[in-house]
C-alpha cells in the first residue's frame, strides 16, 4: 500500500517498531500503537507527535488476546486500519543448554499466538472493507533452526509460513500480506549478542526498506541480500552438511 493512513504497530516501544512508527509519522496519519513498557512507548509517541501524526498509544501484553481484541476493534471503529504490522516479538537462547518449559511458552505466547491475536480479530472489517494490509515481522532466522535459539527460530518459521499462506488466501479478498525477514539489526534485542553479527544495520534504514517494500506489495521483504543469500544456501543444503556448518555457530547469550 502506497499511502497508508491508518496504521497499526506492535511493539511500538523500541527498535524496529518505533523505527516503523518515525518512517511512518506525518501530517494526515494516525498511528495506533502497541508495547508493553509505558515510558518507551510515550517517548515513542510524543516523537511521532512531533512529526505530525495523531497517535494512540496504549501498554498492551499481545499475548492477552481479549484485552487485545477489545482495543484493536475500538481503534478500527473509529479509524478503519489500512496497514496492520504485527511486529512485537521476543527472542530468547540457550546460551548452548536447554530452553526452560516457560521460555519456551513466553516465546510461543508472544511471537506466535501475539500475531494471531494482532491479525485475526481484525480479518473480519479489512475483508468486508477488501482494503488493507497486514505485514508479520519473522526474520532470516526462519529459514533454518539454529542451534542456540531453536524456540525463537520456530516462531518464526512460523510466521513466515502463515503468512505466505495467508497472503494467497486474503488476495482473493483484496487484502495484501507481506512477510518480513531482517537479518541483524541493532536493536536491544541483539544489543545482547556478544558474536559478530554479519552486516549489523540501523533500526532507521531497516524500517526505510520495509515501507519500501509495502509500498510495492512484495510477499516477502528480505534483507540484507548477501544475509538472505546465506540463509537460503543453508536451508537448501543436506541437513549433515548443515548441522555441520551450524555446529560452528556461537551460542546465542
Ligand atoms: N533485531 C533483529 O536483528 C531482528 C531480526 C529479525 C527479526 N526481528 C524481529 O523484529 C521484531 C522487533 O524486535 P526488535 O529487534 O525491534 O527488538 P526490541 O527492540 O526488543 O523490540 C521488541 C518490541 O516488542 C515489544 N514486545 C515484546 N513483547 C511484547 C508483548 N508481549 N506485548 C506487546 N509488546 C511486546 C517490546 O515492548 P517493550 O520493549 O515495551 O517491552 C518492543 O517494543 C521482533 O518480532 C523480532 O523478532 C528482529
Amino acid at each position: 500500500m502506497r499511502d497508508p493512513r491508518n496504521i497499526l504497530i506492535t511493539g511500538a516501544s523500541s527498535g524496529l517498531g518505533e523505527a516503523l512508527a518515525r518512517a511512518y509519522a506525518r501530517p494526515g496519519v494516525f498511528l495506533a500503537l502497541v508495547g508493553r513498557t509505558a515510558e518507551r512507548l510515550e517517548r515513542v509517541a510524543e516523537a511521532c507527535r512531533a512529526q505530525g501524526a495523531t497517535v494512540a498509544a496504549t501498554v498492551l501484553d499481545v499475548a492477552l488476546a481479549p484485552e487485545l481484541e477489545g482495543w484493536l476493534l475500538d481503534i478500527d471503529r473509529s479509524h478503519a486500519l489500512d496497514l496492520v504490522i504485527a511486529n512485537a516479538g521476543v527472542s530468547g537462547g540457550t546460551g548452548r543448554g536447554e530452553e526452560s518449559p516457560e521460555q519456551v511458552d513466553n516465546i510461543i505466547a508472544v511471537n506466535v499466538h501475539g500475531v494471531v491475536n494482532t491479525v485475526t480479530p481484525l480479518l473480519p472489517a479489512l475483508t468486508a472493507r477488501r482494503r488493507g494490509q497486514i505485514a508479520l515481522m519473522s526474520s532470516l532466522a526462519s529459514f533454518r533452526g539454529f542451534p542456540g535459539a531453536p524456540t525463537y527460530c520456530a516462531t518464526k518459521a512460523w510466521v513466515r509460513v502463515w503468512g505466505e499462506g495467508l497472503r494467497v488466501e486474503l488476495a482473493r479478498q483484496g487484502i495484501e500480506v507481506s512477510v518480513i525477514c531482517p537479518g541483524f539489526v541493532d536493536t536491544r534485542m541483539t544489543q545482547v549478542n556478544q558474536f559478530p553479527m554479519p552486516s549489523l544495520m540501523t533500526a532507521e534504514r531497516a524500517a526505510r526498506i520495509i515501507v519500501r517494500g509495502l509500498a510495492r506489495n512484495r510477499g516477502r521483504i528480505a534483507f540484507p541480500w548477501p544475509m538472505y543469500a546465506l540463509s537460503w544456501l543453508l536451508a537448501a543444503q543436506p541437513a549433515p552438511l548443515s548441522d555441520l556448518m551450524l555446529r560452528l555457530t556461537p551460542p546465542k547469550s
